[in-house]
Parts: C-alpha cells; sequence; structure tokens
C-alpha cells in the first residue's frame, strides 16, 4: 500500500478559510483595493504566444534585480514567498537537522520544515511578543540549520532589530538565516545585501501584498550569490508562470502606485491604534499592514458582529499565546473609516449588558 513519508503522515493539514470572503477583506494581509491600473493593462494585452511558450524567469529577473539594486545571481523569481521557504528548506535542511521557529508566526515555515524531517524547536516570543533574542541564542546548537523569521512578523506586527538579525547570523554561520519580508514596505528596514558580511542570510519579499498581487504568485528570495546558486539547483524553471513575469516589470515601474497604497495604509495604522485604545481594547503595536488585538472571550462574537457589517477580519485565537486575538489587516483611507465605525459599532454591543457574549 503507498504510503506517503512518516514525517508528512503526521502532518496536519493546512487550510487557511477562503471560502466565503465575500464584504471587506481585512483578514488575510491582503491589498485590499487591488494592483497598479498598469499590470491589468499588461495582463489585458498578452497574447497567444506568451501563453503558448514556457515562461522565461531570466529576463524580468534582471529588471526586478536592478530594481532592488542586487546582481541577478543574488536573486530567483518564485512562486510566492511561499515557494522561496519550501526552496531553503529543501537546499539546507536534512533529517537530523534543526530548526528554530519563534512563534506566534506564519504557519508555513514550520510546515515546509518539518516535511523534510528535520527537527522544529520552537521558542515563544518575548513579552508583548518582541524577538527573544537571547532565548533563539540559547537555543542553538551545532546542529541548527535555518531560522526563518518574519520581520514584521505575523500575527503579531512585531520587528526585529538589524542588529539581534546580524547577531544571529554571525552566531550560527552553519544555519540558513531567512528573512521573510513580506511586510517590508509597511515597516521599511531591511536586511537585504547584508549578505556580503553573512553569507548565510536571505530575504525573501512578496507581491501578495503592498503591490495587490496576490492571485498571481510572486515573490523573491535574495541572498549571496554563491549560498543562491545551490537554491537555484531545487527550484523548477517554469514556477512562475508567464502572466506573473509579464506583469512584474509593470507592478515594479508603477512607484506612485504603491507608495500611495503604503501611505494610506500606514495613516490608518495609529487611526485604528487610536481608536483600539479609546475602546479599552489591548493591542500590540504594529510595523505591517495589520494589528492584532485582544478580544478574550468576546472573540467569536466580535468576528461574527464584523462579519454581519460587511467586514472580514481574522480569528488567530489558534496560534501560540493568542487565545482570544484578532487580527485585522489595514486598507485605503476609506476604509478605515468604514473599519472603525464598524468596530464601535460592534464593540458597543458586547459591551450591552443584555446581550449575551459567548467565547
Ligand atoms: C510572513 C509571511 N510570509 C509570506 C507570506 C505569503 O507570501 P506569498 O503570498 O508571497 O506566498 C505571508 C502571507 O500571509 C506572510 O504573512
Amino acid at each position: 500500500m503507498l504510503k506517503p513519508r512518516s514525517v508528512v503522515h503526521r502532518l496536519p493539514s493546512y487550510h487557511p478559510p477562503l471560502g466565503g470572503r465575500q464584504g471587506l477583506r481585512l483578514d488575510f494581509n491582503e491589498n485590499t483595493v487591488g494592483c497598479s491600473p498598469r499590470v491589468l493593462e499588461r495582463v489585458r494585452n498578452m497574447g497567444l504566444e506568451e501563453l503558448a511558450r514556457y515562461p522565461e524567469r531570466e529576463p524580468v529577473e534582471a529588471i526586478v534585480a536592478q530594481h532592488f539594486g542586487v546582481k541577478p545571481q543574488e536573486l530567483l523569481l518564485t512562486n510566492g514567498v511561499d515557494e522561496a521557504i519550501h526552496l531553503i528548506c529543501q537546499t539546507y535542511l536534512e533529517g537530523d537537522d534543526e530548526v528554530l521557529l519563534v512563534v506566534p508566526t506564519f504557519a508555513m515555515y514550520e510546515i515546509f520544515a518539518s516535511a523534510t524531517g528535520a527537527r522544529i524547536r520552537k521558542i515563544p516570543a518575548g513579552k508583548k511578543f518582541s524577538f527573544p533574542t537571547e532565548a533563539v541564542m540559547h537555543n542553538l546548537t551545532p546542529r541548527t540549520r535555518l531560522i526563518a523569521l518574519a520581520n514584521p512578523n505575523n500575527p503579531t506586527g512585531a520587528s526585529v532589530s538589524m542588529d539581534d538579525i546580524l547577531l544571529l547570523a554571525r552566531s550560527a554561520p552553519d544555519a540558513a538565516i531567512l528573512i521573510d519580508e513580506a511586510y517590508y514596505e509597511f515597516h521599511g528596514e531591511t536586511a537585504l545585501r547584508r549578505w556580503s558580511d553573512c553569507p548565510n542570510l536571505f530575504v525573501a519579499r512578496t507581491f501578495s501584498k503592498a503591490y495587490g498581487l496576490a492571485g498571481l504568485r510572486a515573490g523573491l528570495l535574495m541572498g549571496g550569490a554563491i549560498a543562491m546558486e545551490a537554491v537555484r539547483k531545487v527550484a523548477s524553471p517554469y514556477s512562475v508562470n508567464a502572466v506573473a513575469l509579464a506583469c512584474l516589470p509593470e507592478a515594479l515601474s508603477d512607484r506612485d502606485y504603491v507608495e500611495g497604497y503604503v501611505r494610506e495604509v500606514c495613516a490608518g495604522r495609529p487611526r485604528l491604534q487610536e481608536e483600539l485604545d479609546r475602546l479599552g481594547i489591548p493591542f500590540w503595536p504594529s510595523r505591517a499592514n495589520f494589528v492584532l488585538l485582544y478580544m478574550g472571550a468576546a472573540n467569536s462574537a466580535f468576528i461574527r458582529g464584523m462579519r454581519e457589517r460587511g467586514i472580514l477580519v481574522r480569528d488567530r485565537s489558534r496560534d501560540p499565546g493568542c487565545e482570544g486575538c484578532v487580527r485585522i489587516t489595514l486598507g485605503s483611507r476609506e476604509q478605515t473609516n468604514q473599519l472603525l465605525a464598524a468596530l464601535r459599532d460592534v464593540v458597543a454591543g458586547l459591551r450591552n449588558p443584555r446581550q449575551e457574549v459567548h467565547p
């Protein structure tokens, strides 16, 4: 009888709740207004030839590399950051290796790393979900082969300082250090090019968030040329499709679009945080395009109430240390107005003593 490898057999299934997402999508940290019109125009103009041919990644990689100020050998276009994480795991992990993850964090690190058979050591985040640098250092062993961290982190919005990142990279020279900068545009600090001092350092970026192209599946893995040469060996030459390749130069060329969107999102962040303060709802200050807040036992009622007002938010209760937590993505100015109005309304309803609130 055909059986999956035992590590795969033990893996839990991961099914993000993508069904029934009608309404204002503040649940998946996507761009909430859509991509640059230049990208749509390019899709409309695609010809038969472009779809009939196998996609050629390298010419677009050269354009993207120039945009990010790295050499083409230092960059690989991927099918989203998800594929970048998968490739790092495939390149660097073996069965008896160890992976350090600070939790809560993005789910795919554990899934892809576990599937290699490597052992996952989970380290709880520090106070207020801060990055526990000392604890991570303490857990380094000669077998540590991967430390993956999102900066800023999902779902907490917390960031790690560049000094701490470099300290880790220098302290674990035999481990790949993957800095997932999926939310870079909302944060503004990067480990890009630091691989000149730390050849074990990798940076991942995505077009799924600020650029509004989650459906295209396009991301980037960047690192030193030698390290990237190894990663390239396990990558499919065609994992980034022709539509994505056609669109990426357009997406990058429309800087005004992305900058305008990021500006609106970042302006919404303090507005949401101030409103939460005013309503007495605890939250964790965020450097990303979302905020994690604590609703406690009223969590489900809150999420339901928001949905009834046409706004989707994400329950993060099952993440380690996040019981009773909800994550809300920020969008345009108008969407933030809509969010704040619904938030006040739903919270007022929850506090109505005549209304029963069940967790
Ligand atoms: C930290 C982090 N990394 C990566 C991703 C996924 O990126 P992509 O759509 O490029 O695969 C997400 C999506 O939520 C994320 O939060």
